[in-house]
């Protein structure tokens, strides 16, 4: 059973914290039996703002799926063929980035417009969340909850991480050592300090191939395939 993963970072920083994070998640999942993992940074991507013209609503085609011709063309298609996801974004003011919403708000598209209304195109994937934070406290678990809010408004299941591993709502970094927020010049990608958030991060990339195979295998009892 090939399971598609594609993980998105919500950062404009290339190389950064958040993307160095999301990649040791990827990489944990792609490491179980065939697991194809790709990841989509919004940083420096043509993605415009969904600017409410309802044009997916009445005029949408196979063909076209949003009236904003941008970079969103090709990257409906995987979206709409992963069978999970990895969200990632940097704490921003205790939330996720406005890449990331923006990114969220052009998904409506898949799910309240002409061809896809009734459809649930995106129900049961299955989905996990990573902050990376500069201060321990400041933040992460608002700004994992604020991605579980786009995923449960999809349908799309979402997993965190059990006690003592990460949070509830998934996985945090912190990209000052400690997350004390004491800056030091020379430590570039902190978050690869932060031993016990890459481990998070990974047992969340585990965590949601696990909840992928347990729902292929759900739908193909409820398909009849197997007893
Ligand atoms: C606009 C803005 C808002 C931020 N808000 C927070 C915050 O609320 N809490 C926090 O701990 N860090 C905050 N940070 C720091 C980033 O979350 C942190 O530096 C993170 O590591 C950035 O990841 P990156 O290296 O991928 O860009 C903020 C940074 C920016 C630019």
């Amino acid at each position: 059973m090939e399971i598609k993963i594609l993980g998105i970072c919500g950062s404009p920083i290339k190389g950064g914290n958040v993307e160095v994070f999301l990649a040791e998640a990827l990489k944990a999942a792609a490491e179980e039996h065939e697991v194809k993992a790709e990841t989509i940074t919004l940083a420096h991507k043509n993605i415009k703002d969904c600017i409410h013209c309802n044009w997916c609503v009445m005029k949408q085609t196979e063909d076209k799926l949003c009236a904003q011709g941008d970079d969103m063309v090709e990257i409906y298609p995987k979206i709409l063929e992963a069978d999970g996801f990895l969200f990632a974004t940097p704490v921003y003011n205790l939330r996720l980035s406005g890449y990331l919403a923006n990114f969220f708000d052009r998904w409506r598209c898949l799910v309240e417009a002409r061809l896809f209304r009734g459809k649930a195109a995106l129900k049961n994937k299955v989905a996990g969340a990573l902050a990376v934070s500069w201060f321990r406290n400041q933040g992460p678990e608002t700004a994992l909850l604020s991605i579980y809010l786009n995923l449960i408004g999809m349908e799309i299941i979402p997993v965190g991480l059990p006690l003592g591993t990460g949070s509830p709502c998934g996985a945090v970094g912190l990209s000052s050592e400690g997350g004390t927020g004491v800056f030091k010049r020379e430590v570039k990608l902190g978050v690869l300090k932060d031993e016990w958030g890459l481990e998070s991060a990974r047992l969340l990339g585990r965590r949601v191939i696990q909840m992928i195979k347990l729902v292929k295998a759900g739908q193909k009892v409820i398909e009849g395939k197997i007893k």
